[in-house]
């Protein structure tokens, strides 16, 4: 696809976006080409493979990749495909693979940087040129890997922007979740919470600054969770509270969903150049949860009054990296949106341990990923319908456009900005970003 090909899909400063971005398939192709391949992915995180030998199974974009710890401690991601015929050398979602990887198909044996270890019955291939060949080299080892505190990035292209000009000062909300440890280290808990959504992943990437939907999709759900708590604690929103009593976890999680537009105005949007940016620039629907015991105390000792009041008062709600993951920091967890296919996107929910911290964290982020985003959940399911009413909407040929001009400026992009926090222009930011890296020619 050429350039003048791509700027037909998306006007200046991403106002509109043309219904092609999401459902055509020749558009997705594209992406896996260059989107996916010239920026920096999310692989996952190194509490994810504590021991040598440790693996786990992930795509970048539809690349199946193996994150695994090597002999010397280090991070390694490799290709998962066996140079020899192709088949994928592991196919669990984790493990531990011991000291080497042994295809099953005839025995090739690979050390756990991807470098060759054996071959069966050798002598075949002497005099044959095998020397030369790609299979020879062993598993594809990915050159570009960087290891940010934790969290595990690849850039599949040779050439590109670095790790830090690409992320600039965006890495901020990584800091902030993992600062929040007294030990500042996370620990991944558990397997994520996946599943199927029948539409294209920029959808969920839009939702997750969309601030002018909550009160509206999730009237059903976080009004209903409302009413009941309104009814039980004698509370009404108008008055102060006639019969206080302490909210129940999942009240306090599910209610700030019930926000007003004034509040979600007020809570700002940060944006940053390559695609990143954040809602809850200096107050969020994440800022009033109740206090933990110790957990202030913990934190000063570790970092001093000062420093831990500054980490705490940071509660940002979604943090959006460029292209296709979610943090949430005052929360501690991390969404992936995997591409499948035009209209195929795998969703995968992430919890963190915040280390040192009291149990309660780890109730709360495990409440919160169970209440909002797991297949079972009360809320995530009315994002769900949205985007999948949409994905058969824009079927409709008399309008192909999607509408993204709430708060829009021709001039607001560039650096460091903050915008009113119903601004659509972290949507903007995303796609001005896409046809950038759609645009820049062919695969590098
Ligand atoms: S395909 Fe892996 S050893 Fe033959
Ligand atoms: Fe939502």
């Amino acid at each position: 696809m050429s350039e003048v090909d791509i700027k037909a899909l998306v006007k200046p400063g991403a106002s509109e976006v043309h219904r092609d971005v999401f459902l055509s398939q020749s558009v997705f192709e594209q992406e896996m080409k260059t989107v996916f391949r010239r920026t920096w992915v999310y692989v996952g995180h190194d509490s994810q493979v504590p021991k040598k030998g440790d693996f786990t199974t992930t795509t970048i974009g539809t690349q199946p990749v193996i994150m695994v710890r090597h002999s010397d401690n280090t991070i390694q991601v490799l290709l998962n495909r066996c140079p020899h015929k192709g088949v994928q050398l592991v196919n669990d979602p984790s493990g531990s693979t011991g000291r080497f990887f042994r295809c099953p198909y005839h025995a090739w044996s690979f050390k756990t940087d991807g470098s060759p270890l054996g071959i069966p019955f050798k002598k075949g291939y002497e005099d044959t040129g095998f020397d030369k060949s790609c299979a020879k080299k062993g598993m594809c080892n990915l050159k570009n890997v960087k290891n940010y505190r934790g969290f595990v990035f690849v850039r599949l292209s040779e050439e590109g922007e670095s790790f830090e000009e690409f992320f600039s000062g965006s890495l901020s909300s990584i800091d902030n979740m993992i600062d929040r440890s007294p030990e500042g280290r996370l620990e991944i808990v558990g397997a994520p919470l996946r599943y199927l959504h029948h539409c294209n992943w920029k959808m969920l990437v839009d939702n997750q600054t969309d601030t002018c939907h909550p009160m509206i999709a999730h009237e059903s759900s976080a009004g209903t969770v409302k009413k009941i708590w309104e009814a039980a604690a004698g509370e009404d929103t108008s008055k102060p509270m006639s019969k206080p009593m302490p909210k129940p976890m999942v009240v306090e999680l599910v209610l700030p969903f019930m926000s007003s537009y004034e509040t979600f105005e007020k809570m700002g949007i940060r944006t940053w150049d390559h695609g990143h940016g954040h809602t809850g620039v200096s107050w969020s629907i994440h800022s009033e949860y109740s206090d933990v015991e110790g957990y202030f105390i913990s934190m000063v000792e570790a970092y001093g009054g000062e420093r831990a009041e500054e980490i705490i008062a940071e509660t940002r709600h979604n943090t959006c990296y460029f292209p296709n993951m979610m943090v949430k920091g005052a929360i501690q967890t991390l969404r992936l949106f995997k591409p499948i296919a035009a209209d195929k996107t795998i969703v995968e929910s992430w919890i963190f341990k915040l280390v040192g911290a009291p149990d309660t964290f780890l109730k709360r982020t495990a409440m919160y990923n169970r209440i909002i985003n797991a297949p079972t959940s009360i809320v995530g399911h009315d994002d769900l319908e949205m985007y999948e009413r949409a994905q058969e909407g824009l079927k409709v040929d008399a309008n192909p456009w999607v509408n993204m001009q709430r708060h829009y400026r021709a001039d607001e992009l560039g650096g460091e900005r903050v915008h009113p926090g119903t601004s659509e222009v972290q949507m903007r930011n995303h796609y001005v970003s896409w046809a950038k890296y759609m645009s820049a020619g062919d695969e590098v």
